[in-house]
């Protein structure tokens, strides 16, 4: 792939005796929307959080802008070089529970990051903070704390906090799964957005029509492997595996279908 952002070669996880994800092979270029979908316990929020290593992998490959970042098992050599809080600059995550300061205000969870790891003056750093507020329709709320948010609002906070970073990747893992139906929406909207302008994301999620809609590519999980993965409209329409159907809810015909349907979780 030309502008290959992030990739794995035969990633593995072993959680002690068990194997979480087995020779996965992912990849994602510049300004593509991947979805990732699976039933729970297929290991999509493990490949996650080794893509940006808040898990180590057991073993294999992880390539960062065509590079190769990282090899597992690690050797005395390389375990030092891997500069983990750099990485997470370029490589950012926004979490199903949010994960933001209750001490700080809207404002300061954004421009922490820059602040503090980009080393951005105060003043610029609030000033970006305060455009990506209003970037995701929050302008009101710089000055709120989180627990006065609602939900949607504190995960819009969250996908701001993410992009002041200028990463070159942002994974979301099931970011609309711990809100009330009736904010997901505007959360799945900005994401949209997001995704039209360019930004380069990986996406695990339960909400089909997201996928359906917004996507570049999906990959199909399941018991810590990929199954199936292909351009979008193929993956809808035409898929090769009938597990794939069951995952993408259209067993029964059914493109109503909202969430990967409970059976299949
Ligand atoms: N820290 C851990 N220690 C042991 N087992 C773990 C750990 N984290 C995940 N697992 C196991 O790995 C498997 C995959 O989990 P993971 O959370 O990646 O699945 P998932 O596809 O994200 O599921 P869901 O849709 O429910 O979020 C599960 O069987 C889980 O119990
Ligand atoms: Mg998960």
């Amino acid at each position: 792939m030309a502008d290959q952002v992030l990739a794995t070669k035969a990633l593995c996880k072993d959680f002690g005796q068990s194997s979480v994800l087995a020779d996965v092979e992912f990849s994602i270029g510049k300004g593509e929307t991947v979805c990732i979908l699976g039933p729970s316990g297929s290991g999509k929020t493990t490949l996650l959080r080794c893509l940006n290593l808040l898990v180590e992998p057991t073993s294999g490959q992880l390539y960062f802008r065509g590079t190769l970042f990282g090899e597992w098992p690690l050797g005395r050599g390389n375990r030092n070089r891997i500069n983990l809080t750099k990485y997470r600059t370029h490589v950012a995550m926004v979490f199903q529970q949010f994960e933001l300061f209750p001490h700080l205000t809207a404002c300061e969870n954004v421009s922490l990051g820059p602040r503090r790891v980009l080393h951005l003056s105060k003043e610029a750093a609030k000033e970006r903070a305060l455009s990506l507020l209003d970037r995701v329709g929050l302008n009101a709320f710089a000055e709120a704390r989180p627990r006065t948010l609602s939900g949607g609002q504190q995960q819009r906070v969250a996908i701001a906090r993410a992009l002041a970073m200028k990463p070159d990747v942002i994974l979301f893992d099931e970011p609309t799964s711990a809100l009330d139906w009736e904010m997901v929406g505007e959360v799945l909207d900005i994401m949209a957005d997001l995704a039209v302008q360019g930004m380069t994301m990986v996406v695990v999620t339960h909400e089909l029509e997201f996928a359906r809609n917004c996507a570049d590519r999906v990959v199909v999980m399941e018991k810590g492997r990929i199954i199936e993965e292909g351009p979008t409209a193929k993956m809808f329409e035409s898929p090769n595996l009938p597990r794939t159907r069951e995952i993408l809810g259209l067993a029964d015909g059914g493109s109503r279908v909202r969430r990967v349907p409970k059976s299949s979780q």
